[in-house]
């Protein structure tokens, strides 16, 4: 939430800044800034409420010469979206620019022993604070830059990814973080900072990634200097960076949501290779056979997300219940955080998360850890916070996802949930070795499966258009489709604005059926598995109420298309892999009606792909 990006070097840092905010503007995008010293030593700040593209316009007629600067691209929390509330925020004096990803939660204690000391704020935000107390300890103290910024963070409580710049010093930026994401780039005679890695990926492929509480030195033409809070000198780890530009690209398609839909066949693909082998023999998963032990004596397991990642969450319960014979509890981060959980050293706490930089999610694996749980961490983003926070983990491999919706992620995590339950399944002995081998073999099949429901796109796309004006959907599904419905509802309700819920199809009459009218569609996930007669029936008792069905079915269903409205067919597959099938069309169709409502569908309003606050 909110991105980052700083630029020292003898390029132009304007156009290097603005093309780093494009990349992150999923972060955030309700308005950005930037700021930059020119050659005369002057501090030029430019901001606009609004995207990117508003604050580019801004600039068209502004001095934007500058070999060094610091941006921004916001996701509110304190004040409203408005230009005065925007980053880069200032220091009294004109003297510090800072851009701030984060919280400061005791902004206003410092913000009033400030005013009491004469200082005056311009804006709302917590940000502010941060800069006027640095400036305040910089002069009062007559100390260095980087001095300043680590006494006040020493004084902050809540998370931060900070990067500040000096008028009288247009060699240097000081950058430092704690539990929001920050990330060194390391040119030639150019350094890069970022919030994650996307905005330099064409300059470098050498990044430093900061840990909580450090602090960065970044000094024209001297090596990097790490610190921590307590004044130690760190040793810098600079490593690899495993993104490539086309990644952070179109590719051809007009949004990052439809081209990481389509994509779900390589990304299902890069997610399995390696680990189901040996034409499903063998699989193996990382931190799970090294934890053996731990995994074969869990009592019990809880996951812990948010957003889809709590839906694939779901479907892990499913899966590990089946296969593991292990209990399992699916909680919310945001709520297992505040819930005085109950946890023993026999627990295996589960975190899912794409980013790997959920604020609520990193809460919860730290109250876990402190309880004596072991933690595995499944995210996406390699070098995010979780996979450092936890005992162990691993990575679902799907590349960088773009669009806020989040849909690659979602089938990479149900795909790593279900080699995890097979894993687990064989290490414990509690499914034949044969039905192991039968779905891992099956696993190996489903790109070139969801690569058929991709061929469903025309036909979703026609079925949009009689549904885009509909106020309303209900969402239906029963066993490991009950979390696909979730999902497919979630799905439309964040890109589409339209309201829509998701319910376990047998619930339905305990309350949603009193909603059922022709007005109001019902989507009903009703793949052939072992619920399936019993899905049937809620299909009747939806289309009894005069009620508009549209079902997921599986290939050959002639039942459910007799009472159907529109039918979408999908392979047959083992049930355990049914909701990476059947979730494909429901993101197709949220897509398409979105696209049809005429929204922005990568960026929907209050929305961001990354939560790093509470
Ligand atoms: C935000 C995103 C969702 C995501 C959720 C959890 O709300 O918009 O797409 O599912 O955060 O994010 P995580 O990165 O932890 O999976």
């Amino acid at each position: 939430m909110c991105g980052i990006v700083g630029y020292i070097g003898d390029g132009n840092a304007y156009n290097v800044l603005v093309g780093g905010l494009h990349r992150l503007e999923y972060r955030g995008y309700d308005s950005a800034g930037i700021a930059l010293v020119d050659n005369t030593g002057k501090l030029n700040i430019y901001k606009t409420k609004g995207k990117v593209n508003s604050l580019e316009a801004f600039c068209k007629d502004k001095n934007t010469e500058s070999k060094i600067g610091i941006a921004h691209t916001r996701w509110a929390t304190h004040g409203e979206p408005s230009d005065y509330n925007a980053h880069p925020h200032f220091s009294e004096d004109g003297n510090l620019a800072l851009v701030h990803n984060g919280t400061i939660e005791n902004y206003k204690v410092l913000k009033e022993a400030l005013i009491e000391h004469g200082c005056h704020f311009h804006s709302e935000t917590d940000t502010e604070v941060l800069v006027q107390l640095i400036e305040y300890i910089r002069v009062h103290n007559d100390c260095s830059m980087l001095e300043a910024v680590r006494e006040a963070l020493k004084q902050v409580v809540g998370a931060y990814a900070i990067a500040v710049i000096e008028k009288g010093d247009p060699d240097c930026i000081v950058a430092a973080r704690k539990s929001s994401p920050l990330v060194v780039g390391v040119g030639d005679n150019e350094f890069f900072l970022a919030s994650d890695a996307s905005p330099f990926v064409e300059f470098t492929d050498n990044v430093v990634y900061l840990k909580d509480e450090e602090i960065v030195l970044i000094r024209r033409g001297e090596p990097l200097k790490l610190y921590s809070l307590d004044n130690k000198e760190n040793e810098i780890d600079v490593r690899k960076l495993e993104m490539s530009i086309s990644q952070l690209e179109k590719g051809g398609y007009p949004h990052f949501m439809l081209k990481e839909i389509f994509e779900q066949p390589s990304t299902l693909h890069d997610c399995i290779r390696g680990r189901v082998v040996n034409d499903g023999k063998y699989i193996t998963l990382n931190g799970v056979n090294d934890n053996k032990e731990t995994f074969m004596s869990a009592r019990r397991i809880i996951f812990v997300a948010c957003g889809t990642s709590w839906h694939s969450a779901l479907i892990g319960k499913y899966l590990i219940q089946d296969m593991c014979r292990i209990p399992v509890e699916v909680e919310y981060a945001s709520e297992f955080r505040y819930s005085h959980p109950v946890l023993t050293p026999h627990d295996i706490v589960i975190a899912i998360s794409q980013s790997g930089e959920t604020a609520d999610t990193l809460a919860a694996i730290k109250i876990a850890r402190g309880m004596g749980a072991f933690v595995y961490g499944i995210s996406n983003v390699v070098g995010s916070s979780i996979p450092r926070e936890t005992h162990s983990g691993t990575y679902i491999h799907v590349g960088p996802e773009i669009g806020v919706a989040s849909t690659k992620a979602f089938t990479g995590q149900v795909m790593v949930l279900t080699m995890l339950a097979l894993t687990i399944a064989e290490l414990k002995n509690t499914m034949p070795k044969e039905d192991i081998e039968r779905i891992a073999q099956w696993t190996l099949r489903m790109p070139e499966l969801v690569e058929k429901v991709l061929g469903l796109a025309p036909d979703i796309e026609r079925l949009s258009l009689i549904y885009t004006y509909a106020r309303n959907f209900l969402y239906l599904g029963r066993g490991y489709s009950y979390p696909v419905a979730l999902e497919g509802a979630l799905k439309l309700k964040e890109i589409s604005y339209i309201h829509a819920e998701g319910y376990p199809a047998a619930e339905m009459k305990h309350g949603p059926i009193a909603l059922i009218d022709a007005e109001m569609p019902s989507v009903i996930i009703a793949p052939k598995d072992h619920l399936y007669e019993k899905i049937v029936s809620n299909v009747q008792q939806v289309k009894a109420r005069g009620g508009n069905i549209i079902a997921i079915v599986t290939e050959g269903d002639d039942e459910i298309r007799k009472i159907a409205d529109h039918v979408l067919e999908v392979p047959e597959v083992p049930e355990c892999l049914t909701p990476i099938i059947t979730s494909v069309p429901l993101q197709l169709l949220s897509y398409y009606i979105a696209i049809n409502k005429g929204k922005d569908v990568d960026m929907p309003r209050n929305l961001a792909k990354s939560v790093t606050v509470e």
